[in-house]
Order: structure tokens, then C-alpha cells, then sequence
């Protein structure tokens, strides 16, 4: 070990990561101004990426588990919440490089024919890691993500599908949480009982009305009925399953059922700290969205309808993404099946350790 201080520059490396700005414009002869920009904006994104990856490892390292201590779902949280940072940080990121104009960008865009965004590993990494369902990918041009990577990064990109992501470790916690049945308190049965003195004292309301029209008086029962439907999908296993296989949900039914009582008993306070790591990782979710359809209209502010360096439709597949490439979709599902709490407090007599004495180990954990 040298015992010379340590210096600025040396620690950061600040020679190789100043040195790494190679304008493609200059090597073809003409500078194009803003391409450093372009550059830099993008290095700039891959730091934070990394940073992102780190923080990433980290929760699925505590979530690889079994069980997940309680103390290691905060710590959890606490890197998806520096994520959730980093994410506004990447969103406002995309207003410095909408600073470059269309006509600035065709200075130098046919030089970087066929790289592309799209190409970016660890992106991919992320996607992968966070638990895009590979099912669900869009093809470009009819061709898998995948093939638009060098043999080495395909190689890491398949390594990573395989291994268990974040989706797969929280499926698993949820699974296991041992709330669902303790004591004499069955969560399935009672919520069932709600659902069904909910939606019985809504078809007598209607029913009962005495100042609503024949017309709407049948249009009103018929919501009753279909948010009825949707209930029973749910308690109806064969057809959870079925529609579990068709890509409608993706999470186990044990695991959907956990967490809705999560979301259901979120002011319990054994339940307060799942009920933040659910609503981190939809945040998380709810951000990678925002910034597809922010990035994806910076493209059609940049190149209109074009097609993209990359070789994609651009815009089209971009917004496409937006709508399809969710990961935690079915948390946000919950709420359709969410109750007033004034339901859940008749019929469902959930109550955690000290107000009742009882309801398994005030240390379990899932
Ligand atoms: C002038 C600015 C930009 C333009 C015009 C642009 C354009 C595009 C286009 C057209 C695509 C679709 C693939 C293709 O055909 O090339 C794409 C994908 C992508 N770009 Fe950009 N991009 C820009 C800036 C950025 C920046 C700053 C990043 C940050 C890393 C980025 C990351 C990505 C990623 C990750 C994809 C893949 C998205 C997916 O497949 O879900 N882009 N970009």
C-alpha cells in the first residue's frame, strides 16, 4: 500500500472516466456540437444504472432468504426508496438532453446506425433482475431482444433470465406469510364473507330504492353482477389458474391472497413494514413506466415516426413497451378487490399480538 494521500482525481479515476467522450461526429470530420451531450447523458445513465444494479443485488440478497428477517425487509425498502431517487434523478435527465434540438440531432444520428439505446445490458440487466417475464417481451422487427447483443452480453442477458429475480423472491415470501391462517382466524373464508355482505347490501340498496327508474335500476344490478364476476375469479382457484396461464395474473393465487390481506391490514402494525416493501416495488414499477413513455416521447420529438437507429418502428414500439413491459402488475391489481375498511372491520377480526393476545408467535415471519 502506497503512503501517499490519497488524491481527488485518483480515487474517482478521473482520467479514464473524462477520457471516454469519443465523438463519432469528429472521427467522420465534422464536429457536431451536441453530441457530447448525447454522450455524456447516456454515460451519465449507465453510472446510474450500475448504482441501480447495486442497490438491486442488495434487496435480493435479503430476499433470497427463507425466511426474510424483518429487519432485512427495511433495509429492502430502504434501497428500493434510493432507487426510487435515482429514477427521478433519470427522469429529469431526459429534459437537459430534450435541450438539443431535432435538427441538432441529425447532425450526427445516421453515425450511430445500428447502436442503439435498446442496446443498453444493463437495462436488460435490470428488466431482469427486477423479474420482467421474458413471455411478455416485445421482438423487434420479429427478432428477440437477445439478438441485438454481441455473443458475451447475450451470454450475461441469458444468465440473468435464469436466475430466481426479485418477482420470484417476493412470490415466495408472500407465499410464505403465516398470516393467512392462524388461530381460528381463516383470512380467505373471512374476506369471502365480507366480499359477499358487501356486494348483498349493494344489490339490496339498489333493489330497494324506491326513487330509481326501472332502466337504471337493471343497469345499476348488472355493475353489481360484474364486479360480483370479478370476485369470483378470484375465488374460484380453477379459474385464477386459467386465467393465470392466459397472462391476466402472474403471482400465485396464495401470493395474490397474501397480498391483499396485506394491503387490507396495512395499518396492523406486523403488517406496516410488508405493506411498504409492496407499495416501494410498484413505485419502482410505476417509474420504469413513466420514464418509458417520457423517453418514448422524447423520440417522437426527436425523429417524429422514423424508424430508430436500432431498427425498431421507434415511437410505436417504444409506447408499446410502456403498456406491456410491467413487472409487478397484479399488486396493482389489488385494488380491485380492496373493501371499505368498515367491511373488513365487521366481518374480519384480524388482530396481530398484544390487542388480542393470541394469533401465532409475535415472531413469525414470513
Ligand atoms: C436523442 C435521444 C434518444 C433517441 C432519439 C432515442 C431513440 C430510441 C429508439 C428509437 C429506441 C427503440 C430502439 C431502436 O429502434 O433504436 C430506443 C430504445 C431505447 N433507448 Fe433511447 N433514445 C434516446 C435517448 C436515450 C437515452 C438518454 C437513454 C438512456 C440510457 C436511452 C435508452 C434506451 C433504452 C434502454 C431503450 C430500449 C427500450 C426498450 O426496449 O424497452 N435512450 N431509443
Amino acid at each position: 500500500m502506497s503512503d501517499a494521500p490519497l488524491y481527488y482525481g485518483d480515487y474517482l479515476k478521473l482520467d479514464r472516466l473524462l477520457d471516454c467522450q469519443d465523438l463519432e461526429s469528429t472521427r467522420q470530420g465534422a464536429t457536431a456540437h451536441d453530441e457530447m451531450l448525447f454522450i455524456i447523458v447516456h454515460q451519465a445513465y449507465e453510472l446510474w444504472f450500475k448504482q441501480t444494479l447495486w442497490e438491486l443485488d442488495a434487496v435480493l440478497g435479503h430476499f433470497s432468504a427463507e425466511p426474510v428477517e424483518e429487519r432485512d425487509v427495511g433495509r429492502a425498502v430502504g434501497h428500493l426508496d434510493r432507487i426510487l431517487e435515482i429514477q427521478r434523478v433519470l427522469m429529469d435527465q431526459i429534459d437537459v438532453l430534450e435541450t438539443m434540438t431535432p435538427l441538432d440531432f441529425l447532425d450526427f444520428r445516421d453515425y450511430l446506425v445500428p447502436a442503439s439505446g435498446f442496446q443498453s445490458v444493463q437495462f436488460r440487466l435490470i428488466e431482469n433482475r427486477l423479474g420482467m417475464d421474458p413471455a411478455r417481451r416485445l421482438d423487434i422487427e420479429g427478432t428477440p431482444y437477445k439478438a441485438r447483443f454481441t455473443d458475451a452480453d447475450r451470454e450475461r442477458l441469458r444468465a440473468s433470465e435464469t436466475r430466481p429475480s426479485l418477482f420470484d423472491h417476493v412470490e415466495r415470501w408472500l407465499e410464505r406469510t403465516p398470516f393467512l391462517e392462524f388461530g381460528d382466524f381463516d383470512f380467505w373464508a373471512a374476506y369471502r364473507e365480507a366480499v359477499d355482505t358487501m356486494l348483498a347490501n349493494e344489490r339490496r340498496f339498489v333493489e330497494d330504492n324506491p326513487t330509481l327508474p326501472p332502466e337504471k335500476k337493471a343497469r345499476e344490478l348488472k355493475s353489481v353482477d360484474r364486479t360480483a364476476e370479478q370476485f369470483e375469479a378470484l375465488f374460484d382457484r380453477e379459474r385464477y389458474a386459467a386465467l393465470r396461464d392466459e397472462g391476466t395474473f402472474r403471482l400465485s393465487h396464495r401470493a395474490f391472497q397474501a397480498a391483499l390481506l396485506i394491503n387490507l391490514y396495512r395499518d396492523e402494525p406486523i403488517l406496516q413494514l410488508p405493506f411498504r416493501m409492496l407499495a416501494a416495488l410498484m413505485d419502482v414499477d410505476e417509474n420504469l413506466t413513466k420514464w418509458r413513455y417520457r423517453h418514448a416521447l422524447m423520440v417522437l420529438r426527436m425523429i417524429g415516426t422514423k424508424v430508430g437507429t436500432g431498427g425498431s418502428s421507434g415511437h410505436e414500439y417504444l409506447r408499446r413497451t410502456a403498456e406491456q413491459h410491467k413487472i409487478f402488475g397484479d399488486l396493482f391489481k389489488i385494488s380491485t378487490f380492496l373493501i371499505p375498511r368498515r367491511h373488513v372491520r365487521r366481518a374480519m377480526g384480524f388482530r396481530f399480538g398484544a390487542d388480542r393476545g393470541e394469533a401465532g408467535e409475535s415472531g413469525a415471519r414470513p
